[in-house]
């Protein structure tokens, strides 16, 4: 032991009862708070992750839906009207940007994003922001093979985005996709040509970008944490002031109390009784006090006969 940690020793040695219970139950009060806390405070951030992942994870595959949607059941449907004049509500793009802006008419959704996000776009609205771009390129480079998720800070707001890559599989993307020239009339007259070509078979050109915000599930998070903390600390302290008042009540006074008896009766005051005021250890210790009193007093007795026959006989 160094000399530090043994007049720490020294020191808690010292202490009174009290003063020591105090010590030991303020140490467990501060380590078991730390503990709990570092626990819940673990399990609240994984459970803020998980809902928000999940919130992302059902809106992306719910577009993804839609897309399908609008290529099996509504371009078939229209294929014969396509001829004459270009109907958006065909391309899966724009039909789930456009499902995606009425749920955001919901308040409840306002904060929600979605966009197809590309580097050369035909709706100058899907077109890539630098974020955006960092995040295809990474897609394009292969450094990122199937989605990427993570927090952004947009106007003060805390979001969180998964990103997915968009790529061209099908060779009838290419009918409108690739040159302008093979590209529908109708299409080029409403979009024009400059936009949205010349993308390749099997080309990342983009990515589905779902985007939710965290502030409020990060925020109902925190307060979860407030509220549980405070219990947990306030059934902490309870429990350690009831037990410090359970100590000073049943072991600390009656031995405080025997102290002074015993100091009594040594200075010779046989008048007075150890008191027991429980069937427990310290109350057979004020029994084993007051049978040793009066020992004490029998043998005192015996003494001072002893003394007056020896007195008599000389
Ligand atoms: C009939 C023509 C046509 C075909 C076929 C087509 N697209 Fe498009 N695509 C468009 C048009 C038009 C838009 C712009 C829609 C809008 O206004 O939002 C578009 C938009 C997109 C966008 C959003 C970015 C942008 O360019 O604005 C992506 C991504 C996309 N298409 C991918 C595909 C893929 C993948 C396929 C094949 C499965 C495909 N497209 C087939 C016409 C087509």
């Amino acid at each position: 032991m160094n000399t530090q940690s043994q007049s720490v020793f020294r020191f808690y040695n010292n202490l009174k009862l009290g003063q020591k219970l105090s010590v030991i139950l303020l140490l467990i009060f501060i380590v078991g708070s730390l503990l709990s806390g570092i626990a819940l405070s673990h399990v609240l951030t994984k459970n803020t992750e998980r809902e928000i992942t999940s919130q992302a994870l059902i809106l992306m595959d719910t577009m993804n839906s839609v897309r399908d949607y609008t290529s099996t059941q509504i371009k078939p449907e229209l294929d014969d009207r396509l001829q004459e004049e270009f109907l958006p509500q065909t391309v899966p793009a724009y039909s789930a940007t456009e499902v995606f802006q009425n749920l955001r008419q919901n308040q409840n959704y306002e904060q929600f994003f979605y966009k197809e996000a590309t580097l050369n776009p035909t709706n100058p609205r899907d077109k890539a922001d630098d974020f955006e771009t960092q995040i295809i390129q990474k897609f394009r480079s292969g450094s990122i093979a199937k989605s990427v998720e993570g927090f952004r800070q947009i106007d003060d707001q805390e979001i969180f985005y998964i990103a997915r890559p968009l790529q061209i599989k099908k060779s009838s993307c290419l009918e409108c996709h690739s040159t302008p020239d093979v590209a529908p009339v109708s299409m080029i007259k409403r979009y024009g040509a400059e936009r949205g070509f010349n993308w390749n078979l099997n080309e990342i050109i983009g990515s589905q970008i779902v985007s939710v915000p965290a502030s409020t599930v990060i925020e109902s998070a925190r307060s979860a944490f407030i509220l549980t903390m405070s219990i947990v600390l306030g059934i902490f302290a309870s429990v350690i002031l009831l037990i410090n008042f359970w100590l000073r009540k049943t072991v600390v006074r009656p031995v405080v109390r025997m102290t002074k008896t015993a100091e009594m009766v040594s200075q010779g005051d046989m008048e007075i009784e150890f008191i027991k005021s429980s069937g427990d250890e310290i109350g057979e210790l004020a029994d084993s006090f007051s049978r040793m009193k009066t020992s004490f007093m029998l043998a005192m007795k015996k003494l001072n006969e002893m003394r007056r026959k020896n007195k008599e006989a000389n």
